[in-house]
Parts: structure tokens; C-alpha cells; sequence
């Protein structure tokens, strides 16, 4: 069987890495685009420093969650001239602060924000008419956004998720230093960790999954398995932030290529309706959809097995390891009722990433219609 992996993103790990950001940017210009933090932290004023006056602007005000309202004047304003001739995006932050920043990279003709929104509503494919580069930097183990080319856009109002990807929307350039995790806080550390490994997990249950996406997937999982536990009792130790990032940037790699699954489309439910954040609402569902994945293929029960050991017993051993984190595996610890996630899992089934699951059959989706 012939299969094909593909990711164009140029990585520099490295404790320290963020001082190469110069020689990275080969003279070009940029617009930070970070969160409200790193101005606290120093993080923005140690770019500017780095950067001089190659930086044409800073956007420091990021929310978690990009939604459409917050994005339309951000966009406007840097689509219409606030960009000031940066032909680099740089991104630095979690999950957030980069899907801002590929949701800014793109032009639509019209130059606004709301043009891209119909088309992504839509699905009417674009090419846009000017894109800028972005380099990422990462300053979560977990989201893998900086080897992607996704971003997720909200539409809290309208209780509706975007995903945004196109060939521009890859970043040129990851950039990942572990030394700009060392604050992160514990609950951060443990969402981002356990959206790692929700990512690799769910790269290994798809139906796009291939050997090369597995190679990633497997080590990722067998990183975070030994490591996140280490790292939350020791949270300023840069050899395990170093580990986590590497695990994290695996995952990135393995579900660039498969997206995500069943897991992450719950998630989205759950982080709408119930308010969750993402890597606890795409997390604590692992245990049951690793249960429904087992069995349904020898090939794919060969890969789980050698990220997670003998299989007759994995789910329970995956509940314990989420709990023993802090995190409930059950949606009726999250205040849905049985009926209620049963409905909620068919309606996961149906969506893009539900139909990525080896476990969504005909017959599941009929039960879901
Ligand atoms: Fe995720």
C-alpha cells in the first residue's frame, strides 16, 4: 500500500533557541503577535530587544479561544494598513496566540474579516491574493499548532467552530525553546500535556493514519506517559519542559498529517456547551474512545499496542493515568447525563473530525441520524 507524509515546517528546538529568532528572520520584517502575559513576563520587551526596529508592531492583547468578534478588528486593522510592510508574522504563545496569527496571515480580496468567515462557513475553497509568513514559537508543550497548518476560530455567538487551513497557513518556521515554558503554570502544563497526547492518541485511531505519522505518534505517547507526571512535580525542571516540548512537536507532526479524531470532535461540544477547556475537554474522552477503537482493526490494535502495551486492559490503566493527573474521565463528572452523552458522542461521530475515527461506521451514523 503507497502512502504519503508531508510537512514543510523547518524546526529549531533548543533550550535557549529564541535568541536565533535574528538570524531566523534574515532581515525581514515583523508583527509580534502574543499574549496579554508577555509583556508581564518580559518575553515581548526580550523580542523587541532581540528585534530592534526590524518589528513593525506588537498585538499583545490574545484571548484564549480566538473568537470572531475579537479577530474582525484585529484583522481589519492589519489587513487595511496596521501590517506596515511586516512580511513575517511572528507568533508567540500557546495554541491561541498562533491560530491568531494564521487567521491574520491570510488576505481575502476584500481585506476584511468577515469575507473570511462566510468563506469558512461556507467551505468555499480561496486562494488568498497575499499571505504573509509566520513563525511560530511555542510557549506550551501541547497544542502542536506550530507544525500544522490549522487553526481553530470560534463563533461563541453562533455556537459554531471554524477550522481554518490552507497551503499559506503552514508555518515557514517552529521555533521551540523550552526555557519559555519554565512559567508556565501547572494547570496550563497539564492541559497543554494532555492535549499532546490527546493528539497523538487520536493520530494513531484515524483513518488517515500512516507509518510514518505512527512513528511519531507511538514516541509521543510513550514521552508523555513517562514525563507529564514527572514534569508536574517538578515544574522549573528544563530537561522535563525539554521532553514535553520534543513529545509535544511528535504529536504536532504525527496529526499534521491524519488531523485529529473522535476525541477532539467531543471536545469541541464540550468546550462550547459546558465551557471546558481543550486539553481537558479532549482528554478525559481518551479512556472510552480508546476502549471503541480496540478491536476494530489488526493493523491499527498493532500500533496502539505499541504505544500503550498490552491492550486488554489499556483503557482502565489510560483512566488511571488521566486521574491520577487530576482529571475525571467520565462525562458524568462534567454534569452530562448518560442520555445526554450518548446524544453528545453521535453528534461527535458525525462531525469531520467524528468520520476520521476507525471506529465510525455506516451503522454509527445511521443510530446518530
Ligand atoms: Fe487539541
Amino acid at each position: 500500500m503507497t502512502h504519503e507524509y508531508f510537512n514543510p515546517v523547518r524546526t529549531v528546538y533548543g533550550a535557549g533557541a529564541l535568541s536565533s529568532l535574528p538570524d531566523l528572520m534574515g532581515g525581514r520584517r515583523a508583527l509580534l503577535v502574543t499574549f496579554p502575559e508577555a509583556r508581564e513576563l518580559g518575553l515581548a520587551a526580550r523580542i523587541e530587544a532581540l528585534l530592534g526596529d526590524q518589528l513593525t508592531g506588537v498585538i499583545d492583547d490574545v484571548r484564549p479561544n480566538p473568537d470572531v468578534a475579537e479577530l474582525d478588528a484585529l484583522y481589519n486593522a492589519f489587513w487595511s494598513g496596521g501590517s506596515a510592510g511586516a512580511d513575517v508574522i511572528i507568533a508567540v504563545g500557546g495554541g491561541s496566540a498562533i491560530d491568531t496569527a494564521k487567521a491574520l496571515m491570510v488576505a481575502t480580496p476584500s481585506g476584511r474579516f468577515s469575507e473570511l468567515v462566510t468563506l469558512l462557513a461556507s467551505g468555499t475553497a480561496f486562494t488568498p491574493p497575499h499571505a504573509k509568513t509566520l513563525i511560530a514559537v511555542p510557549t506550551t508543550a501541547g497544542t502542536g499548532s506550530e507544525v500544522t497548518p490549522w487553526a481553530t476560530v470560534w463563533d461563541r455567538e453562533a455556537q459554531k467552530k471554524y477550522s481554518l487551513h490552507l497551503p499559506q497557513t503552514w508555518p515557514t518556521i517552529a521555533l521551540i525553546d523550552p526555557e519559555l515554558m519554565l512559567s508556565l503554570p501547572a494547570s496550563v502544563t497539564l492541559q497543554s500535556g494532555l492535549d499532546a497526547l490527546s493528539h497523538a492518541l487520536e493520530s494513531i485511531w484515524n483513518v488517515n493514519a500512516n507509518p510514518v505519522s505512527d512513528t511519531f505518534a507511538v514516541a509521543a505517547v510513550h514521552e508523555i506517559l513517562e514525563a507529564l507526571p514527572q514534569l508536574m512535580k517538578h515544574l522549573d525542571d528544563v530537561t522535563l519542559r525539554g521532553r514535553m516540548a520534543l513529545a509535544a512537536l511528535k504529536a504536532g507532526m504525527a496529526f499534521s498529517n491524519t488531523r485529529t479524531a473522535l476525541a477532539h470532535s467531543i471536545s469541541y461540544e464540550m468546550t462550547l456547551r459546558y465551557g471546558l477547556p481543550h486539553g481537558i475537554a479532549c482528554s478525559f474522552p481518551l479512556p472510552m474512545v480508546l476502549e471503541r477503537a480496540i478491536g476494530q482493526s489488526q493493523e491499527r490494535d498493532a500500533v496502539l499496542k505499541r504505544a500503550l502495551g498490552e491492550l486488554s486492559d489499556a483503557p482502565g490503566r489510560l483512566a488511571r493515568f488521566i486521574e491520577q493527573l487530576g482529571v475525571r474521565t467520565s462525562f458524568a463528572d462534567y454534569g452530562v447525563s448518560a442520555d445526554q452523552a450518548r446524544q453528545l458522542v453521535a453528534y461527535a461521530l458525525t462531525g469531520a473530525r467524528g468520520k476520521n475515527f476507525i471506529g465510525t461506521t455506516q451503522e454509527s451514523l445511521k443510530e446518530a441520524a
